[in-house]
C-alpha cells in the first residue's frame, strides 16, 4: 500500500460485482455457490475499503432488471442478502459504517425489508463510511421517478420549470446529498454500465477488471485505485487550465 497516496484517493467508489454466475461455471458449480462466494466477498471488500479511508462504497447488489432472473436465483439472492444483513450487522457498528440504500426497496421481501431497515436505523449516526446497496436499483427508473416528483411539484406550484437545474434534480435521486463516483469498478470484464447510476457517473472514472467478482481481493481493489491514481480528470477542461488551479 505505499504506493498509494491517501490525499488522492477517490471519495465515492461505486462497484459493479459482477461475474458471480461465471466464476460458479468454471468450476461446475451452480450458480448459486457463486452468488455465495460473490456475498462473502462484498464482506471483505466493504472493511477493506472502510480501512483504506474511502468515505463511500456504493454495490450494485441486484439491478430492477435482476428481478426477471429465475426465480430460484432470485430467491437466493434475497435470502443470502437477508443473511448478510444480519450477520454483518455487528461488523457494520464496529466499524461506524452508515448503511443506507437506493433504489425501489419496497418491492423487496418482507423478510429482506425488516433487515434493512433495522441495519438502516441502528447505523444512521455512524460517520466513519457510508455503505449504499443499490438492491431492486436501476438508473433509468431513479431518473423517472424523479422528473415524476418535479412535474407533480411543477403543477402543484411549488416549482416552475425554469428552476429545474442540475442542482434541483440531483436532489431528487436516490443519491441525493453525496458526492457523484469518482471511480466506477467493473468486475468480469464487460464493458458497459448495466443501468448504474446514469446520471451520477457523467464524470467518474472507469475500471474494468477481467477478474471474477469472487476473486477480487485487496490487492485487486489497491490495482484499481492505483490505477485512479494515474488518471487525470479533466472535467471537459485543457490540462494547461487544469495547471493553474
Ligand atoms: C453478479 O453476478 C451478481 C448479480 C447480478 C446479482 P452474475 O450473476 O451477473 O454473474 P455472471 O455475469 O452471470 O457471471
Ligand atoms: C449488473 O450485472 C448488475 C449487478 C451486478 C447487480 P448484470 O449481470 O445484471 O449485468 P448485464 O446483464 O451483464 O449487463
Ligand atoms: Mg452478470
Amino acid at each position: 500500500m505505499a504506493d498509494i497516496d491517501p490525499s488522492g484517493l477517490p471519495v465515492h467508489v461505486a462497484i459493479i460485482p459482477d461475474g458471480n454466475g461465471r466464476w460458479a461455471k468454471n468450476r461446475s458449480l451452480n450458480r448459486i455457490e457463486g452468488h455465495v462466494r460473490g456475498t462473502a466477498n462484498v464482506k471483505d471488500t466493504v472493511i477493506f475499503a472502510k480501512e483504506l479511508g474511502i468515505k463511500v462504497i456504493t454495490i450494485y447488489a441486484f439491478s430492477d432488471e435482476n428481478w426477471s432472473r429465475p426465480k430460484e436465483e432470485v430467491d437466493a439472492l434475497m435470502h443470502l442478502l437477508q443473511e448478510y444483513l444480519i450477520q454483518e450487522r455487528p461488523n457494520i457498528m464496529k466499524n461506524n459504517i452508515r448503511l443506507c440504500t437506493l433504489g425501489d426497496i419496497e418491492r423487496l421481501p418482507l423478510f429482506v425489508l425488516e433487515e434493512l431497515k433495522k441495519t438502516m436505523e441502528l447505523s444512521a449516526t455512524n460517520t466513519e463510511m457510508i455503505l449504499n446497496f443499490a438492491v431492486s436499483y436501476g438508473s433509468r427508473n431513479e431518473i423517472l421517478r424523479a422528473t415524476q416528483t418535479i412535474a407533480k411539484l411543477c403543477i402543484e406550484k411549488k416549482c416552475i420549470p425554469e428552476k429545474i437545474d442540475q442542482a434541483l434534480f440531483s436532489k431528487y435521486l436516490y443519491t441525493k446529498d453525496l458526492p457523484d463516483p469518482d471511480l466506477l469498478i467493473r468486475t468480469s470484464g464487460e464493458m458497459r454500465i448495466s443501468n448504474f447510476l446514469l446520471w451520477q457517473m457523467a464524470y467518474t472514472e472507469l475500471y474494468v477488471t477481467d477478474t471474477l467478482w469472487p476473486d477480487f481481493n485487496k490487492e485487486e481493489f489497491l490495482k484499481a485505485i492505483r490505477s485512479y491514481q494515474h488518471r487525470e480528470r479533466r472535467f471537459g477542461l485543457t490540462h494547461e487550465q487544469l495547471d493553474e488551479f
